[in-house]
């Protein structure tokens, strides 16, 4: 029997986003699912009930209507102990829960007899899980939106500009943390003209933010930041007082600093102190994204913009709702595609299957049964830190794409042995013109075999296109063709059938030659800094 996928209206205070929107609905509905929807559910991101019926939902009159018929619960926020007290015994729900910082709501939930997958909660690390990230796609929304509410808040154009009325400065935007929601708010206002810089604890994300348009600040020290699957780790003492000397320069200098760093399952790090917002300029802005997690910066109130020492302090923590169409929009997407795993057979009915690494990664309750924390998830070893006293051998250059160890002396003699051998044996035997010919391609084989062994595998794709363009050398026998020699047997105009096919063939073989060149050459362009 087809299930049924019950959306609620979000009950936390301020929340304005929606589960699902009406264009999933259909897809869900494709999936074999029937779908309910709580009345006004999405009547704060702008979705009418009638949006919902009209994509084959039923609108259901209230929340204890739905959670009874419910199969499957769609949330954003996690439930309240209302919500779970209604939740049906043995449903699945899907949503924020965020297990660590919530125990007795898994508690609640594990006694209800339920199947829980916590979106948050899904290996990130996984490019699979990729289309399914709602962590990512919040966190993208919150850092455009951090930028809008800095521009709200400040005094003056982001752009510089000259005018007959005078000459204005562009701002200049710092910002401190370049994950998911630093790199939106890098990007955005760097879109609207301003002078964005930006520093992060992991040197790996200097590429990206200066692809977004904004510079990278690096702290005088030398220490790396990564702790591991894209996230940073807490960072020596010497490194965070060289950070705060740095912070307390930038502070001097910007108009706008917006904070997003945070280290999963720590209290946010304190960048920006009383005494840097103190030197502010007045009129200055600072949007502190980790406000939930106590704040990247001492004056912050979790939930407000407060102004202290003339400087708006932004604590807002509801940043992706505040854009609820496309938060819902994008969310909703996200479970869809959680759906889609779920249900592989596109008959309404979800399966579980915990031998799924995604899907076993957030699952965190599975039939009343406690599964979180997830084992730890068996990634590709990852290349060895190369420790000072410990270097490896360096590995001979050229053979990196094989899977053994390179050949043995005695071996590679052998192989050639068995090579020259070959040769005598064509050379003795063959017709002379074809051990001329042989040997040409003997040499071109060896020739390639060496050029491309030796070039990165990431510029395979431009070698390839610029080996079709030389390819085109073959319009030469078309040339040939169309001026046939002046003496001989074969002097004369040559026929009009062999005119055409030349000229041709030279069309394609031109076609051939610039588009290869072009391509290779666009290519290659995307690798240039
Ligand atoms: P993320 O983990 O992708 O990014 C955090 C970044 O901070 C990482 O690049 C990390 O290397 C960096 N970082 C950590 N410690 C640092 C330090 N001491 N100095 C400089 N950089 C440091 O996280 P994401 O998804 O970008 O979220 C950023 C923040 O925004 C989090 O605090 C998250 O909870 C918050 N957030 C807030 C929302 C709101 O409505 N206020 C909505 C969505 C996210």
């Amino acid at each position: 029997m087809a299930m049924l996928i019950g959306v609620p209206r979000e009950t936390a205070a301020g929340e304005k986003r929606v589960a699902t929107v009406p264009d999933v609905v259909e897809k869900l509905r494709k999936l074999g699912f029937a779908v309910a929807v709580e009345t006004g559910a999405g009547d704060a991101a702008n979705f009418a009930d009638d949006t919902y019926r009209a994509a084959g939902a039923e609108v259901v009159a209230s929340a204890a209507e739905l959670f009874a018929k419910a199969d499957i619960v769609f949330k954003v926020r996690p439930p309240s102990a209302a919500e779970v007290a209604l939740l049906r015994e043995g449903a699945v729900l899907i949503g924020f829960v965020w297990p660590a910082q919530h125990p007795e709501l898994m508690q609640q939930l594990a006694a209800r007899k339920a199947t829980v997958l916590a979106i948050d909660s899904l290996p990130r690390q996984l490019s699979r899980a990729q289309k399914m990230d709602a962590l990512t796609s919040m966190a993208g929304i919150s850092g455009y939106r951090a930028v809008i509410e800095a521009a709200n808040a400040f005094g003056r154009f982001f752009n510089g500009q000259i005018t007959a009325a005078g000459k204005v400065p562009p701002a200049k935007v710092f910002i401190a943390g370049a994950g998911v929601a630093g790199l939106a708010a890098i990007g955005t206002a760097a879109n609207l003209g301003a002078i964005v810089r930006a520093n992060d604890t992991r040197a790996e994300v200097a590429d990206q933010v200066v692809s977004l348009g904004g510079e990278f600040v690096k702290v005088d020290y030398e220490e790396e930041g990564s702790g591991g699957g894209g996230y940073a780790k807490v960072m020596s003492e010497g490194f965070q007082q060289a950070q705060r000397d740095m912070y307390a320069q930038q502070a001097r200098d910007a108009d706008i600093i917006i904070t997003t760093a945070l280290i999963p399952g720590k209290p946010a790090p304190k960048l920006i102190t009383a005494e840097m917002v103190r030197t502010m300029k007045p009129g200055s802005v600072i949007v502190d994204m980790a406000a939930e997690q106590g704040g990247n910066c001492e004056l912050t109130e979790p939930g407000q913009a407060v102004v202290r020492h003339g400087v708006t302090i932004i604590g807002y923590t509801d940043l992706a709702s505040r854009l609820a169409k496309q938060a819902s929009t994008l969310y909703s997407n996200n479970l869809l595609r959680l759906t889609e795993e779920l249900c592989k057979t596109k008959d309404g009915v979800v399966d579980v299957n915990m031998d799924d690494d995604a899907i076993r990664g957030l699952t965190v309750i599975k039939d009343g049964t406690v599964t979180w924390p997830p084992p730890p998830l068996k990634l590709p070893a990852p290349p060895p830190a190369a420790k000072a006293g410990a270097m490896p051998p360096p590995a001979p250059k050229g053979h990196g794409h094989g899977s053994g160890a390179p050949m043995s002396a005695r071996s590679l003699a052998i192989v050639f042995g068995l090579g020259a051998l070959a040769f005598l044996v064509v050379g003795l035997y063959a017709p002379a013109s074809f051990l001329s010919h042989f040997t040409v391609f003997v040499l071109a084989c060896f020739v390639g075999y060496m050029v491309v062994w030796n070039v990165t595998p990431a510029l395979h794709t431009p070698l390839m296109s610029v080996t079709n363009a030389i390819s085109s050398i073959i319009a030469i026998g078309a040339l040939v063709q169309v001026a046939p020699p002046l003496t001989g047997a074969d002097a004369g105009r040559p026929s009009g059938l062999i005119l055409g096919l030349a000229v041709f063939a030279l069309t394609l073989t031109a076609i051939n030659m610039f588009g290869g060149f072009a391509v290779t050459r666009r290519m290659l362009a995307m690798f240039r800094k």
